[in-house]
This record gives C-alpha cells, structure tokens and sequence, in this order.
C-alpha cells in the first residue's frame, strides 16, 4: 500500500520501496511536513506534527513546515499560493477539510480558505519502483468572482534536518548548457529560475540537495525535476530555525493571473525523489522514471545524419542526395535537413514564418530527395522554428501583430528574429496547420522543433485590457496542446526538442519530446561535461549526440574519430560532419562505429549509468551502462592528458553481479574473463596515453 491515513496518528504515509514521506494534520489543524527520507514506521512518529512557538517575531516553527502554505497570517516563509479576492483582502488561510485515496498510489487533499469559497488540492502520485513522489496542485475558484493568483506553487518539499545543506544544480549557456554547481545553502534563499519565457540554457528546473558527503555511491539525496517549459522558478529557502523547503512551480515575475468564477488553475507536475545511494541511485531513479512515465514511447533512437553543420543555409537537394548516400553507407537510419529548405532562407536573417519549400533549392519540390533518402533504406526528418519569424518574411508583412511586441516600442531582433505569441489562438492554429499541411503532404518522420530567442517584450499590440496577464503561461500551454496535437494526428513521427541547443529541455516537454538536442556545441570533450551535467537529471535514451568535424570550430580542438564516437555513442548516436568530404578509412572507421553502436544501443539507451569518474575531479572520466538483468554492460572511458610517465591507474566498475562471470572485451587485447568482484573491487587497469585518448569496454555475463 504505497499511500495510507492513519487516524490514530494523523499522519499520511507515502511508502516507496526505499524511502517514507510523511506529511499529517497538527493539533492546530496545519496541514505539516513531518518526514521523508529512509524508510519508518509511520505511526512511532506522530510527535514530528506537534505545533512550535518561539517568539511574537517568528512565524509559528510549525508552519515553517507547512505542506502548503499559503501567504497569510504569520507566515514569511516563500508562499505555496499568495491570493488576491475579489473585495481587496490578501490574506489566504487554507484549512484542512479532507482526503480521497484512488487505488492506494493516489492522493488528493482537500484545502480551503477560512472564509472565501477557494479550494485547493493537493495532489500527490507515488512511484514506488523509483523512489518518487509526484505532486501538482489544483486551485479552484468556487466564489462569484475572480480570484488573482499571484504565485501558486506546484509543489513544497521540505528536506530532511541536516547539520548542513548542499546544493547541486546546473547551470550554463548557449553551447555551454548543464555544467553542474553545488553551493552550500545557508540561511536565505537561492533561486534557480528562468525569465526567457522557456526552461532556457541558464539553469534547469532539477536541484539535489544533501548533507555535503553524498557521492556517486552513497549518501542521501534529496532531489526534484519540475516539468515546465515555460518561466519557472525553485526557491530553496533555509530559515532561521534551520529548516530547507524546496518550492517550484511557475515562476511568478511578471505574472499574475485571474481565475474566474467556476474555473481551475492546475499548476504543472514536480517530482520529488529520496536517494540513499547517492546521486547515482537519484540520476538511475529518474532515468527510469522518464522512460517508464514520462516519455511519449518506448521506442530507441535512430541513428540519424543531421546536415546542418555540413551545409548550414546553402541546402540545395543535389548536394543533400550525396550526402544521404554517404551517410547510408555509414548505416545511418534517419536523414535530417535542418535549417535553410524553406522561404527565403539563406541565411538567418530572413524566411523564418515562410514554411514552403524553396522552389530554387528544391526544384521538384521535397518529395524527390525524401524518395532517395528512402529508397537509400532510411528514414526522412525536418527541421523546424514554428514559434519564430524574421521580419523579412511574408509571414511578418502579412501579421505583424502576431508577435510580442509593446505598442510604442520596436521589439528586439535576437538573430534577426521576433517571436511569434503563440498564446494567440490564431497563432496556434497557424502553428498546427502549417505543420498539419507538412506533414501530411510528405513523408516525414521525424521534426527537430527548434527556438532560437528567449522571449522578451511580452506585449501585444494594440494592448488588449489583462492583455499581459497569464502571456507567460500561454505560450507554453499551447505549445503542449500543438505537439500533443500533433502527435495524436501523426503517431509514427518522432519530435526533438531544441531550442539553440538545450534551452528546452524539461519534464514538461519530455511528456511530449522523443529526443532532446542538449547542446549545439558538439566539440566531443565540451560534450562530456555537458553530458555529464544532463545526465544528472535527464535520460541518456533522449540525449541526441553528433559526430562532427575535428579540428572542431569552437575550441579548435583535434580529436581523433574514435573519441569523437565514443562520446556520442553515450546517448542517441548521430553524425553531423560533412561525410561528402570523409576519406575511405573515415568512412570504413566510421561505418564499424554505426555498427558497433547498434549492437550496445539497447544497453545505453535502456540500461542502468554509473558515472565512474569524471573529469571534475580526475584525469579521467568513464561511464558505465548496465543493460537489463546485467547480462551486458559497456564502458567509456576518457583521458584527459598524460602527465609524469605511465603509473598504472585502475578503474572500478559497478553494477555487475559480484558472483557472475563476464567476458571482457577491449580494443586490441585479448578477451578475458573477469568475475563481477574483481571488475568492481580491483577493476581495469587503465592504459590509456597522451592526450585525449578514449577507449569503449564491452563486458557480456557468461553462462
Ligand atoms: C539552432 C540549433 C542547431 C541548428 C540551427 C539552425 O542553433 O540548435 O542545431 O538547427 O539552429 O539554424
């Protein structure tokens, strides 16, 4: 029975295989945290609800803890839900009235305001197999006018008293997404937001915090991922009496919104989760999470060929067959034309809005090479930018309205771009018609949806009365609507999420993405820091990698094609070099990868991944997947540079059978057969030299 009442104790039980989540009603009738961490018996801990007073300049200590406070009364900590009503009061007491329990994994608890017809309910989902907690909240307005909602939390989480509180998170930029943080919390606040009008490449709605001594193995891990595209914010909160609480949902900077009488606000889904086997155990519950919950299918990715640093803008369809004949030889299963096949697109400063194929580049229309790529055995993919518009375009002189924009103001070009407000109804319907007609005139089956601004000036023009209200929110929900829309009309097309890279790349948007492009900085060492920090929070089966040119133009950096494969065979394997200019070896070097990577795709995409070391803190970094039932596990391993000779270094291995013996394959050496105990107790010795060498284990269980 993952979820139970006790009415003895008051208390809620939210059991998962490996963690308690108490939560109850104190003698005050304050619906308060109590616990959550290692497993408990609930019912010896109902003195965790007792209600604490410490002086006329405090809050009561209890309602630090409050499962879902909102601002009013005595009350400083961040607020769950700060309200306005109708007649100016600004004051919300929500008071407990109840509980429904649906098939034991469920919970909804019912609160309301004191005096005002507003409810509120707190919905609570558990997963047991992964150690998570699922929670929203649906604010419902049961007076006769509107109700302004200028905050409403998805969800509170309060961690466990510590002696001391770290933070992890991440952090980055364009090309520089997921670089991980950790900071210690003290008392104050620390907010990871995004104002860009997207979850943006600046930080990501996931945190993990622990008590400072967690690592890859052990320790416990307090953690959540929100799922919101959109503005978002997590606010940790360390108080004066010691306590953490996570708050996260939508970010309330310039915000606020009405809730008509009758209606309901629901807030998105924010997972929480309990790890004692340090962020390894969290990253594998929620790599799981999302394949088993959260991702629209089961389905692995694709090999793909995507041309754009190939060709960038000058897409002409010659030059795209030759390359979808090379990249066929390589074993490629997906072909991608990105930008530049449509308008007047030869470059970026025009034809964004334009979504017909240009007739100069594609003279017999996009039909002909999508014929070759098929008939060449692969599938057909597009790029696409539906939320964005060049000011030269006939979309633009045809609907300058339609973008965000302040009357007496120009709007900011950022790549010579506006956005589109999509939170227009007939912007949406322009969005999902144009993509309805593409789709279902060719055969495509894949789309990588790109964004490549943050939103700025959030106007309308003419302003509209409330026209700024809720603007925020409006365009994320309608750009769910549209790909869930999407999806139901053409379920055998996969979607990438992109924005310029990783910008949006979420919770919310994995219930609707395939597979995600986490970075447009494909230099394959930046790449593993970047993967690295990814994988802390997101899935390697949507974590989109490319093969690209070396010396890379980012860093000028040289690598050779193996390294260069091994850190994009860590995800979904693509290769977006210019293979038209590849010699023979290359191309036969590549060719035995594509293979190679089909063999351990299962393990990488579906398995278990132990970050063994990383290059934060070693010369090294190597990554272990471990596919189903540990018959099968696959080693990357990445040195930095040689320095002082050749002292030999080890690497642990871990998640095998301590019992079981494995074949052990490596490149150039003989194969051998190792026990899981000495794999992961003495490990493999290590020999790589100079600089950025790279090298792929293979181990199978044998019989
Ligand atoms: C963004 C994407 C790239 C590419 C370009 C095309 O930067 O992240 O992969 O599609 O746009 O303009």
């Amino acid at each position: 029975m993952p979820i139970t009442y006790s009415e003895k104790t008051n208390l809620f039980e939210i059991r998962t295989n490996n963690s308690s989540y108490l939560f109850g009603i104190n003698p005050k009738g304050v619906v308060q945290h109590a616990y959550w961490g290692k497993p408990v018996i609930a019912e010896e801990n109902a003195d965790l609800l007792r209600s604490r007073h410490h002086s006329s300049f405090d809050a009561d200590v209890d309602r630090e803890t409050e499962e879902y406070g909102g601002w009013g009364g005595c009350n400083y900590a961040e607020p769950a839900l700060k309200a306005t009503f109708a007649d100016g009061v600004r004051d919300l007491k929500l008071k407990y009235e109840g509980y429904e329990i649906f098939e034991a994994n469920e919970l909804v608890v019912h609160l309301a305001d004191e005096h005002y017809a507003l409810r509120v309910e707190l919905h609570y989902k558990a997963i047991p197999e992964f150690d998570l907690v699922e929670r929203k909240v649906r604010v419902l307005n049961e007076e006769a006018e509107p109700i302004r909602i200028e905050q409403v939390m998805a969800a509170v989480w309060t961690v466990q008293r510590l002696p001391e509180y770290r933070l992890t998170h991440v952090t980055g930029r364009w090309a520089g997404e997921y670089q991980l943080r950790t900071n210690v919390l003290s008392e104050g606040k620390k907010v990871l937001e995004s104002r860009r009008g997207f979850t943006g490449p600046h930080s990501n709605p996931w945190f993990a915090v622990d008590g400072g001594k967690a690592d890859e193995q052990s320790g416990q891990v307090w953690f959540g991922a929100l799922g919101w595209s959109g503005n978002w914010k997590i606010v940790l909160e360390k108080t004066t009496f010691g306590h953490v609480r996570v708050a996260g949902g939508i970010n309330d900077f310039d915000g606020s919104f009405l809730v008509a009488p009758g209606q309901v606000c629901e807030s998105p889904v924010f997972t929480g989760g309990f790890s004692s086997a340090g962020f390894g155990g969290m990253s594998r519950n929620l790599h799981g999470y999302q394949r088993k919950y959260v991702l629209p299918s089961g389905r692995d990715r694709k090999v793909l060929y995507n041309s754009w640093e190939a060709t960038e803008f000058a897409v002409t369809v010659e030059a795209q067959k030759e390359l979808a004949r090379q990249a066929a030889k390589l074993g490629v299963e997906r072909f991608v034309v990105d930008d530049g096949w449509f308008g007047q697109r030869h470059s970026d400063r025009a034809g964004l809005g334009d979504w017909q194929v240009n007739p100069e580049k594609f003279p017999n229309g996009l039909q002909e090479l999508i014929d070759e790529v098929q008939s060449l055995g692969m599938e057909f993919g597009l790029w696409v930018e539906p939320e964005s518009v060049n000011p030269d375009s006939e979309l633009y002189r045809r609907h300058p309205e339609w973008t965000y924009q302040f009357p007496t103001r120009t709007g900011t070009q950022l790549r010579n771009q506006l956005l589109l407000n999509l939170g227009l109804p007939e912007v949406k319907s322009f969005v999902l018609d144009f993509m309805t007609e593409l789709l279902s005139s060719h055969e495509i089956s894949f789309i990588k949806w790109d964004m490549n601004r943050t939103v700025t000036e959030p106007g309308i023009s003419p302003l509209m009365e409330h026209s700024g209200e809720a603007i925020w929110l409006k365009h994320a929900e309608h750009l769910y609507e549209i790909w869930a829309e999407l999806r139901a009309r053409f379920p055998h097309v996969e979607f990438e999420t992109c924005a310029g890279g990783g910008a949006r790349i979420d919770l919310g948007i994995l219930r609707f993405a395939d597979q995600a492009w986490i970075s447009d900085n494909t230099d394959a060492r930046d790449r593993l820091t970047i993967q690295e920090g990814f994988s802390y929070a997101y899935s390697p089966a949507v974590m989109m990698c490319w093969v690209t040119e070396s010396p890379h133009g980012f860093n000028g950096r040289s690598l050779p094609l193996s390294y260069r494969f091994h850190s994009s065979m860590m995800g979904g394997l693509g290769i977006g070099a210019n293979i038209s200019h590849w010699t023979d070896g290359e191309m036969a070097e590549a060719k035995r990868f594509v293979e190679l990577y089909k063999e351990i795709r299962p393990t990488v995409l579906r398995g278990d991944l132990y970050r063994l070391e990383s290059f934060r803190g070693s010369n090294v970094a190597a990554y272990q997947y471990v596919g189903k039932d540990r018959n099968e596990s696959v080693v990357f391993v990445f040195l930095q540079s040689q320095f002082f000779g050749s002292e030999e270094r080890r690497l642990l291995l871990q998640g095998l059978d301590e019992d079981a013996a494995y074949e052990v394959s490596r490149e150039g050496r003989e194969t051998v057969r190792l026990h899981g105990s000495t794999l992961m107790n003495v490990g493999i010795a290590l020999t790589l030299k100079g600089d950025y060498g790279s090298e792929l284990v293979r181990l199978k269980l044998l019989p």
